[in-house]
């Protein structure tokens, strides 16, 4: 089978190596991936800036989805043939997260999804919602999940409440059609006011952009009558964290995920305390989240919006187009 590995940092050490399938042990389950779609951690971690201590050589890519190809011994809930997504927290099933959970990412440090045929263990897979085929559920896991955590998990976003996501994203472009279809008003910001049509056109109330607004907050607080948004998907990191901070409600919620803008930085904590804002730092959600977010998916007939789709020889032009910025909501490589 093949597979992507990199034995140095950078984009131009990825290559494609040949090796035996891996069987599955027990309790572990082999997928054929037939699709995986690109993050911005998976950027980050070829290049050596998500952990420079990594152990290399390294398989890349964090999410997926595939068809089980064989079960080990003991498997009880998956069976071969079924088809499956990928749960990057893979030891978070259920409740609070814990510590040890960080230290079983998919995708580094735990197994890399760009490569013919993956081995997981049984509760790192979840099956794939009716309706959807492995390119659309391949960007469930990561980017559809981390919205949905925001939005439900930690903001308990009610219908006519406002959020607020930043960027057209991956990330973003769900938390666009997750609010919508969760009753909420939506505001979204983008570079690139062509961009904001097109979530416009997916059911954002409105747009702004951010470089001929660089106090977009002010926009947000008149567009919301002063109140500002009650959840914010906080996707841009340190350079607008502050500016995310004007533009909550008083008792809102900001999910913080990183950040394409960098992660260490000046804050002004004075709108923190004044407003009482509550912010939490998140990881994607867990497998039982997972779980409810796949039947909503399904029930509301949501389609992910897939900029670009790459060949699996392509991947290094696909982070290279993920990395220029250029595209809205997610890129997908098949497999
Ligand atoms: N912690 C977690 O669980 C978790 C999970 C998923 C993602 N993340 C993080 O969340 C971020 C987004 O991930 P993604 O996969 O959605 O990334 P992505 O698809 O690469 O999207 C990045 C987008 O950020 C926007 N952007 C850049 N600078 C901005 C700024 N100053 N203000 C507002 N938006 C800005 C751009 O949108 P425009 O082109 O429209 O300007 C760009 O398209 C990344 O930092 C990623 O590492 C964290």
């Amino acid at each position: 089978m093949r597979q992507y590995q990199f034995a140095s940092f950078g984009l131009d050490q990825l290559k494609i190596t040949e090796s035996e399938p891996p069987a599955p042990g027990p309790g572990e389950v082999a997928i054929d991936v037939r699709a995986f779609s690109l993050n911005y951690r998976d950027l980050l971690v070829v290049k050596g800036l998500y952990n420079p201590r990594l152990a290399l050589p390294a398989v890349p890519v964090s999410d997926g989805a595939g068809v089980v190809a064989s079960v080990g011994k003991g498997v009880t809930d998956v069976r071969e043939g079924d088809r499956v997504m990928t749960q990057f927290v893979a030891d978070w099933t259920d409740g609070p997260f814990e510590a040890r959970h960080a230290g079983s990412t998919l995708g580094t440090p735990g197994p890399g999804l760009a490569a013919e045929r993956v081995v997981l263990p049984e509760r790192a897979v979840v099956p794939m919602p009716d309706g959807y085929d492995f390119a659309q559920a391949s960007t469930f896991p990561i980017a559809a999940l981390t919205a949905w955590s925001v939005l439900v998990t930690e903001g308990k976003i009610q219908e006519g409440q406002w959020a607020l996501t930043l960027g057209t994203g991956g990330v973003s472009v769900f938390a666009v059609q997750l609010a919508k279809a969760l009753g909420a008003k939506v505001i979204i910001t983008s570079s690139s006011d062509d961009k904001l049509a097109r979530a416009q056109s997916l059911g954002a109330d409105h747009g702004i952009n951010y470089n001929d607004n660089p106090r977009w907050d002010k926009a947000v607080l008149e567009i919301t009558g002063g109140r500002g948004a009650d959840v914010v998907v906080e996707t841009a990191g340190i350079a607008t964290m502050t500016t995310s901070m004007k533009a909550t409600a008083a008792g809102g919620l900001i999910g913080v995920l990183g950040g394409v803008t960098g992660l260490s930085g000046e804050v002004q904590i004075a709108p923190l305390v004044m407003k009482r804002l509550r912010v939490v730092g998140v990881l994607v959600d867990s497998r039982a989240h997972f779980e409810e977010l796949s039947a909503f998916l399904a029930e509301h007939s949501i389609e992910p919006v897939i900029d670009r789709k790459f060949r699996f020889d392509e991947l290094p032009a696909a982070l290279q187009h993920l990395e220029s910025g250029g595209h809205f909501g997610k890129i997908v490589v098949e497999i």
